[in-house]
Order: structure tokens, then sequence, then C-alpha cells
């Protein structure tokens, strides 16, 4: 059996309205939507799993949790252990933190969002390396246009020296990918942020809550890593075919939640 990573917890935050992909999402959960043959949620939870975590929580708006236990159950035909919370309003990415406290146990954790897709060669055995983290740790993924992004500028040695949500001039071509790892301190810093001007407690402010300590750091995503955004109608549709096109081709399977249990031995 794949050593799995103690004392790391996974969250996926499958909540949201998905206003981009509306009139979709006004009647189905975004991260339940189809990319290519497999719902959305299965490609974030792989992430996880490839991370070697085995307790999940998922956070899901009320109406839509239902559809997600019907699809996940409690995880345990995956080896798994799911958790279920709901989040009442889309009040930011870093509420996860305080939605999942009481799952987390005083335990670090992975958040990722529900709907990013990451994939490439290594990419589980890279992120595995870095799960267990002192501090907080992001990912900073080249990009042409950073600005719809979090922009993150790091030194040498991968100290971050500055965040910033969707600069209008962007001091580097790193964007903040979603997933992020956090030590045991996470949840106590998200009840500590004031909602933003657009009323979410923002991931950037969590993440500057580490940076004012000294103890963010970003590990490069390399080139060869897909990162994906699928939230709008043109990335659904992209990533769909990009999924179909790496699967025809070398007969992998991508997002494949029961094939990477198995793999794992888990079970
Ligand atoms: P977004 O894509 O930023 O927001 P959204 O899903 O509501 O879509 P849109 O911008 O089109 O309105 O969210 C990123 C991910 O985080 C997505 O998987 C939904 C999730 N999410 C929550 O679960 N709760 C939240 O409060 C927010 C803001 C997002």
């Amino acid at each position: 059996m794949a050593p799995y990573t103690n004392g790391v917890r996974g969250i996926v935050l499958a909540g949201g309205s998905g206003s981009r992909l509306h009139p979709i999402t006004r009647a189905v959960s975004k991260q339940l939507l189809p990319i290519y043959d497999k719902p959305m949620v299965y490609y974030p939870l792989s992430t996880l799993m490839l991370c070697g975590l085995r307790q999940i929580l998922l956070i899901t708006t009320p109406h839509d949790q239902a559809a997600f236990v019907r699809l996940l159950g409690d995880g345990s035909q995956l080896g798994l252990e799911i958790s279920y919370v709901t989040q009442a309003h889309p009040n930011g990415l870093a509420q996860a933190l305080i939605l999942g406290e009481e799952f987390l146990r005083g335990d670090k954790c992975a958040l990722i969002l529900g709907d990013n897709l990451f994939y490439g060669p290594g990419l589980g055995t890279h992120l595995r390396r870095h799960v267990d983290v002192e501090g907080a740790l992001i990912f900073a993924y080249p990009v042409a246009d950073p600005s719809a992004y979090g922009v993150v500028t790091f030194d040498d040695g991968g100290r971050v020296t500055s965040i910033e949500e969707k600069p209008t001039a962007p001091q580097s071509h790193f964007a903040v990918p979603g997933i992020y790892f956090y030590d045991e301190r996470a949840s106590a810093f998200a009840r500590q942020l004031t909602p933003s001007a657009r009323g979410e407690l923002e991931i950037t402010a969590l993440n500057n809550a580490y940076l004012a300590r000294g103890e963010l750091r970003a590990e490069v995503l390399s080139r060869a890593t897909t990162w994906l955004d699928t939230g709008t109608h043109e990335s659904l549709y992209e990533a769909g075919g990009l999924i179909r096109t790496l699967q025809h081709r070398n007969g992998m399977r991508i997002g494949d939640v029961e094939q990477i249990a198995r793999d794992q031995g888990w079970i």
C-alpha cells in the first residue's frame, strides 16, 4: 500500500454561485458538470488523492449537497473518508478553513478549488513531497496574462515577497493556482480575517497572514503541468476536449478516482 500522508487532511471547495456559467449553473452545481467523461469534482479530488490524502471534506452549497453525496457517498468505495459541510452563501474561499475547522481537528490541510484541474507528469510526487508544510505553501504558475489571478513574487529561496489579487499592473508572470497547503493555524488565521470590498473572505488575505509572519513559500509548477480553471464556457469546453485528447492519445486515464484508489492500494 502506498504510504498516505498522516496528519494532513484535504478540503475540496465546491460551492460558489458559478455565475459565469449561467444559465447552466442555475440548476446544477458547476462542480458536477461533465469534463468529458467525469464530473468536474473528480479532477480536484484526484489531485488530493495524489497528494496521499484520504480524509476529505467536500464543501458545497446547501441545495447541491445531496447530489454530491449520491455521487461520492462516504468515500469508502474509494478507500477515502469523505465528510460534507455546506456553505450557506459564497462568502469567499478562505471561509473553507472556518467551515472546515471541526473536520481538521487541528491537522494540516490541502485546500483545492472544485473547478481547478491539474494534470502533469510527476505532479503527484511533486505535490506529495510538499504537502506536509510548516507555515503555508502556494504554487506559482507562469502565465501570459496573470492579471485575472492572484499574482505572486518570491525570492530565490521560494520565500514569497508579495501576493496581490487581480492586480492591474502585475509584478510577475506567476499566477497562483487553486491549491494551497496550510499548517495547523489556517483556521485560526481565517477567523481573524475581515471581508474584502466585495464582501468575501479572500484566500489572498489568508495567504497574506502567513506572508506577514514570513511563513509563506511558493513552489513553481512547471510548464509541463497543465492547470485549468474550468469555470467559464470556453474553459469548460476546452478542458473536456483536452482530457478526451490526452486519454485517447496515450491511453491513460486522467482524474479517474477509482483507478488512483486502486493504484494507491487503498481499495
Ligand atoms: P469562483 O470560480 O471564483 O466562483 P464561482 O464558482 O462562484 O463562479 P463565478 O465566478 O462564475 O460566479 O470559485 C472558485 C471555486 O471555489 C469554485 O469551485 C467554487 C468555489 N467557491 C466556493 O465554494 N465558495 C465561495 O464562497 C467561492 C467564492 C467559491
